[in-house]
């Protein structure tokens, strides 16, 4: 299918402080300002993994959009890699993004990790989300849905990131996409870090609530992480923070 993404001829192509402010445009602005929501919820490809998520996510629809228009038009041109997400609750994003490059990059994985199980212990100084938060999720029906569904791209991870994520990001390809959709401070902080040296040259990473008012923790880590220890540029603030990782080596 061809691009339908729109083209500023204003907008300079050249890479700055690590992110490309072109992509960053078309994506944004596109959704925001332009009719780029219009044109994806018309892509087939779209309204497929959209069905198939059904129900069983809380990601919003902008944020989808992005995360669609990421896979669909930009995750080729970075050479490839793996996808992960920190904070899958029922699933529906995880498999909305594995019907996704199952389709266009076969042997693309898609890992999806949480403790299935809810919130672990948060931080009542910064977090709004408590202990128990996005419990009640029955993982054996979201596997027995995804192998029903062909999805053998899509590995459901059970248990904390802080034990399981390493050994996924040892056996994993680099990562070219990070979704990192934790909501509190201590895990998006985690999961930044332990992705951060996984990444492919020019790898997304996402932020999905860093920018919701529910989330100050997942703000705070962008703020003090990323932007004042890092010292990184936000290729987008909207729908959603993303960053790009090592871009500067990746397209000189
Ligand atoms: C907002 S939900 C994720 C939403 C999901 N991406 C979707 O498509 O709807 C946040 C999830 O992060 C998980 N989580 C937060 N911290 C975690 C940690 N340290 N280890 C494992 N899971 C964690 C919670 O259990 C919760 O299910």
């Amino acid at each position: 299918m061809k691009s339908y993404l729109p083209v500023l001829n204003n907008i300079s192509r050249e890479l700055r402080n690590g992110r490309s402010i072109y992509d960053g445009y078309i994506r944004g602005w596109g959704i925001q300002f332009g009719d780029l929501r219009e044109q994806v919820r018309k892509d087939p490809l779209y309204k497929q993994a959209l069905a198939l998520s059904s129900g069983r996510t809380v990601v919003s629809e902008d944020n989808r959009i992005n995360i669609f228009l990421i896979l669909r038009f930009f995750l080729d041109q970075i050479g490839g890699g793996d996808i992960i997400e920190f904070g899958s609750y029922r699933g529906g994003n995880a498999i909305f993004m594995a019907h996704i490059v199952g389709e266009l990059y076969p042997g693309t994985r898609v890992y999806a990790l949480d403790t299935f199980s809810g919130m672990p212990a948060t931080n009542p100084k910064i977090d709004a989300h408590q202990q128990g938060d996005f419990g009640g999720v029955d993982l054996n029906e979201l596997r027995r849905f995804s192998a029903a569904n062909g999805l053998y791209n899509l590995e459901f991870v059970e248990g904390l990131f802080e034990d399981t994520a390493q050994s996924v990001l040892k056996r994993a390809q680099n990562i070219a996409l990070a979704h990192i959709d934790c909501d509190i401070y201590s895990s998006v902080a985690y999961s930044y870090e332990v992705v951060k040296a996984h990444m492919t040259g020019g790898g997304y990473i996402v932020f999905d609530d860093a920018t919701v008012s529910s989330c100050l923790g997942a703000t705070e880590v962008v703020e003090s992480i990323l932007i004042r220890r890092d010292g990184l540029n936000s290729e987008q603030i909207f729908p959603q923070f993303v960053f790009r990782s090592g871009l500067n080596q990746a397209r000189p």
